[in-house]
């Protein structure tokens, strides 16, 4: 019997959507006993490793073109902290309209409605109260694109239901919770014939987008490491009880532990080693967690002893460590710590034979970028124009004068394509509307997504083997190939203009 059943038989409270659907009556706030399934079954005793042959009609989904929109029809579910300001940037994207939107809340839909309407005369239809009520939508509506800024445990079914009903599916992270959840994810596209994109904005970063030019241009040699992060004290979401962000996640650092949130520093650094893509791919992976002290602390300090946070035994240590070891060899340290007081980081950091580029703050170092040397054109190397030659490695190369001739000689085409723009629509500094806008100019166009649907499973599968390596000690977990090979014959995502 599926996990989540016989919680639900157990408890009447199961977490994902098949049974939070059947069951509760408020899909927010899935309790600890919700997240508890989910890391009983991310501990599991299975072979994380394998692999069932593909199913005859399926097709690998890496590099697909689906056919071109001339106009893309986007519904949106979830119009929480997210949903409201992913819903926005669609208004000023060229070749589609938001002809849909949905959450539980009906003064959020209307919101978001209302909104809609006033930017663009149209009002798009509104679907509420009801936690399937996203089903009616997919019905009624057709979308072409659904995007999915829901609780991390609804990802993977909302994301299937809108491939099955005929739509792309565009996937807050992480893409799922699970490895079981992953696969199914992966199936349903490669059957549906369907993109399944996971939104990892910070790929779109102006620093990332650098970086992913500036290796692929060899200025830092043959690559070796990279470190990936996301450390960002978000404590205060404790105190969205009900409703928001807050609400749902808190449960999760009481029932799990591991990384739970791993997507945002991987994603770029995966890019820039071409895992899953042609060159390399994930092995493998061991984790250890810090103890957990941090949210019993500020559960504490600022809520009732009967307060409902002050009853959570919180599992996941505060800062959570992960090493990958890739195909080649490679390997990459993953952190995540959304709990203790210290300065926001996604590390950002990849290196290579020749030097190494890392963030927070930016700062380069390297035998062909470093600093006290000319920024004259280095004959015959095949970046062209380095900032140096005189291998001052030995200190970053760092600081506003350092940013600004990184950037005027080394920003990516499409950040200074989109740039302006990005940066007047706001959204994460601007990569949220970079994202969606290549979003919608892929299905426009007829273009494989940026990300495919094997790179969100690959990133988001960081979650449960984390889990997995942590209750085991740190034992090695090995990755599955979500592409069953064929990353093999899968290519680089290119310098897109
Ligand atoms: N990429 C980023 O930078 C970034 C930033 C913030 C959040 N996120 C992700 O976005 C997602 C949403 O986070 P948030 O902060 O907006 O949370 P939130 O709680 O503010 O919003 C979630 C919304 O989903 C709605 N919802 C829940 N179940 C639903 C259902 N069955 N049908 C329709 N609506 C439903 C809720 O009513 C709520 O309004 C999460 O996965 C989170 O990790 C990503």
């Amino acid at each position: 019997m599926d996990i989540r059943h016989q919680l639900k038989k157990a408890t009447g409270v199961v977490i994902g959507c098949t049974v939070i659907f059947g069951g509760i009556s408020h899909a927010q706030d899935p309790g600890p006993a919700g997240a508890e399934a989910v890391h009983a079954k991310n501990i599991a005793p299975v072979d994380t490793a394998a692999v069932s042959p593909r199913p005859e009609g399926s097709i690998y989904m890496g590099g697909f073109r689906a056919p071109k929109i001339e106009c893309v029809r986007v519904a949106v579910i979830g119009l929480g902290e997210r949903g409201i300001p992913q819903t926005s940037h669609f208004l000023s994207i060229p070749h589609c309209e938001v002809v849909a939107v949905c959450d539980l809340h009906d003064d959020a839909t209307k919101r978001v409605a209302d909104r809609v309407e006033k930017r663009t005369g149209k009002r798009p239809a509104e679907y509420s109260k009801d936690p399937q009520a996203y089903k009616k939508m997919l019905a009624e509506v057709k979308p072409d694109a659904v995007i999915i800024n829901t609780p991390w445990e609804t990802h993977a079914q909302m994301a299937i239901d809108a491939m099955e009903a005929g739509a792309h599916a565009f996937v807050e992270v992480p893409l799922a919770l699970t490895l079981e959840d992953l696969w199914r994810v992966v199936d349903t596209s490669e059957r549906t014939q369907k993109h399944c994109m996971m939104l990892e904005n910070c790929n779109y970063g102006r620093n990332e987008l650098m970086f992913l030019n500036m290796v692929r241009k060899g200025l830092i040699g043959e690559l070796l490491h990279g470190e990936a992060a996301y450390i960002h004290e978000l404590r205060m979401q404790m105190f969205s009880e009900n409703r928001g962000c807050g609400s749902w996640r808190t449960n999760h650092y009481a029932a799990r532990n591991g990384n739970l949130y791993p997507t945002h520093g991987l994603g770029p650094v995966a890019q820039y080693m071409n895992l899953a893509r042609g060159e390399d791919s994930f092995d493998r992976i061991v984790s250890f967690g810090s103890p957990a002290k941090g949210r019993a602390a500020y559960a504490k300090k600022h809520f009732a002893p009967d307060h409902k946070w002050n009853k959570l035994e919180f599992k996941c240590g505060d800062m959570s460590n992960s090493l990958i070891k890739t195909k080649l060899g490679r390997t990459i340290l993953v952190q995540w710590d959304e709990t203790s007081p210290r300065p926001y980081d996604r590390k950002n950091l990849i290196q290579g034979t020749q030097g190494t580029l890392a963030d927070y703050p930016l700062r380069v170092a390297g035998e062909r970028i470093s600093p006290g040397a000319s920024d004259s054109p280095e004959k015959g190397q095949p970046g062209g124009a380095e900032i140096t030659s005189e291998g001052g490695y030995h200190e970053w190369y760092e600081g506003k004068e350092a940013e600004s001739k990184l950037y005027a000689m080394y920003d990516h085409p499409l950040y200074k394509r989109l740039g302006e723009e990005a940066r007047k629509n706001g959204g994460h500094g601007g990569m949220d509307y970079i994202m969606l806008y290549r979003v919608i100019e892929c299905l426009h166009n007829g273009e494989p997504m940026d990300q495919n649907v094997y790179e969100g499973a690959f990133w988001s599968a960081v979650g449960p083997l984390s889990e997995k390596s942590v209750n085991e000690g740190g034992a090695p977990q090995i990755f599955p190939d979500f592409t069953r090979g064929d990353w093999k014959n899968t290519t680089p995502l290119p310098i897109i203009p």
